[in-house]
């Protein structure tokens, strides 16, 4: 061993400690504003349970791989996917797995810092009570107003990056897992204040009905494929899987932890965090007369108007915010890491002068995405045919569509084609505790459904 600084790799000092950084990592933007809706819009508790089966067949194993590799390498991602293949007497070029893994954070932190700034900026908002009394147009425009803003973003969007870095700079077990030990409580404390509140002052039947009405016909109006696929992809997305995060996490690991049961409590409480996310927000539209939406909309713009003329609106409105900053904030932190990891470990540079030049780097590029919503906003990097439309990607929706869509699945197949096919199965079998009926279940999970199912999830996406 090197008598060098950082030869001793970091572990998670504690399971729950690395479990509600894994929890963490999933619950953000995506749990709050996207599962909800999609719930709610493609058929109640209809499409929990196709959001289940989903994750089943495709997060849970993906989830399990990527941990696994981490473990086994206890390495940067580029170099636990090649130590991965190494050793099974295949190819190095793996580790790609690792270096795009890498990029994918990379580029999803850039704008996912962005929106997080709108998030910190919205909390203030929310607490100066400057959604008082405003309706639609008035929230709307707040909102264009803040885009058309590139100097009032660039600080928050500063602000945000700056406290990711601050967490990670930290450490993995004094920054990341002790920040998400204090946020994901808080967390949990805020959404169980907000559903509470809901529960004595709002229509809180009508929100329920809206999430959990098992609705079958409304998913045959969407498109029982469509719906199949949205649950797919969400699935990919909810658990930060195919960008190099999981694999990093997974590198602190100690031998004694069981993956199985650790993926399948982060799964439960990050489908716990999402529906109880819109029994925090569905309540409140429907008391308020507003229609629900999906994405920024249903935050910053319809959200805001329930804010304004609830009572209570200036605590519940602040909170709110604080809680998407939480959920954003344990993310972002999980996706600066894999570049962090990687940066101290092929340069000489201290952690802290890594996390610095890794947050300034994706801080650069973020603030070339929210330019796109401004000064950039003629500026088409590409542009993707959609539903027989043809929509010209800026820069912000090019780092989306190119991350999330198309290397994020890819990432995905390789590496659980790696694992069903090319790694050792006995070793794989024995190291996750399987046997008899559970080991052919894994094999054919992996092996085939995953596979296909990432298949059929990014040809829709492209083609579609
Ligand atoms: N899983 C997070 C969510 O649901 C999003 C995320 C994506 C986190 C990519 C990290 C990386 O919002």
């Amino acid at each position: 061993m090197s008598t060098n600084h950082k030869s001793s790799h970091s572990q998670w000092s504690s399971k729950i400690g690395f479990l509600m950084a894994a929890v963490g990592s999933a619950v953000g933007l995506g749990s709050i504003w996207k599962f909800p809706y999609m719930t709610g819009d493609s058929g109640g508790s209809a499409f929990v349970i196709v959001f289940i089966i989903s994750i089943a067949l495709i997060g849970f194993p993906v989830l399990v791989t990527e941990w696994l590799i981490g473990r086994r390498g206890q390495s940067n991602p580029a170099a636990s996917f090649r130590k991965a293949a190494v050793a099974n007497n295949t190819s190095p070029a793996w580790s790609l797995l690792g270096y795009f893994g890498i990029l994918a954070a990379f580029m999803i932190l850039s704008f996912y810092s962005v929106i997080g700034g709108w998030s910190l900026n919205y909390t203030l908002k929310a607490g100066i009570n400057a959604f008082g009394g405003l309706n639609a147009d008035a929230t709307g425009k707040i909102f264009e107003t803040m885009l058309a803003n590139p100097t009032e973003m660039t600080l928050w969007h500063t602000a945000f990056m700056g406290l990711t870095a601050l967490i990670v700079a930290g450490g993995v077990s004094a920054g990341i897992e002790k920040a998400s030990k204090i946020m994901m409580p808080a967390l949990a404390f805020i959404l169980l204040f907000i559903v509470g509140y809901n529960a004595i002052n709002m229509d809180f039947a009508k929100g329920a009905e809206f999430l959990f009405k098992f609705d079958l016909q409304r998913m045959q109006e969407v498109g029982v494929g469509k719906v199949l696929m949205a649950a797919l992809g969400h699935a990919f997305f909810c658990l930060s899987l195919g960008m190099a995060i999981m694999v990093s996490y997974g590198s602190y690991l100690k031998q004694d932890v069981d993956l199985l049961a650790t993926a399948r409590t982060v799964i439960i409480w990050d489908i716990i965090f999402s529906l109880a996310a819109g029994l925090a927000i569905f309540p409140i539209l429907f008391s308020n007369h507003l229609d629900p939406a999906a994405g920024p909309g249903l935050v910053f713009v319809t959200l805001p108007i329930a804010f304004g003329q609830m009572s209570l609106g200036v605590v519940v409105g602040t909170l709110f915010f604080l809680l998407l900053t939480f959920a954003a904030l344990t993310s972002s932190i999980s996706i600066l890491e894999p570049i962090v990891e990687f940066l101290e470990e092929k340069t000489p540079m201290s952690r802290k002068i890594c996390t610095l030049v890794g947050a300034v780097a994706t801080w650069a590029v973020g603030v070339l995405a929210l330019l796109s919503f401004n000064k950039l906003s003629d500026f088409a990097v590409f542009t993707i045919h959609k539903n027989g439309k043809d929509i010209p990607q800026g820069i912000f929706d090019a780092l989306d569509y190119t991350s999330s869509k198309i290397m994020l699945p890819l990432i995905g197949l390789g590496t659980i084609i790696l694992i069903g096919w090319f790694i050792n199965q006995e070793s794989v079998k024995r190291e996750l505790g399987l046997d008899g009926m559970k080991w052919t279940i894994w094999q054919i999970v992996v092996k085939f459904v995953a596979p296909i199912g990432i298949i059929a999830v990014f040809l829709t996406e492209l083609l579609g």
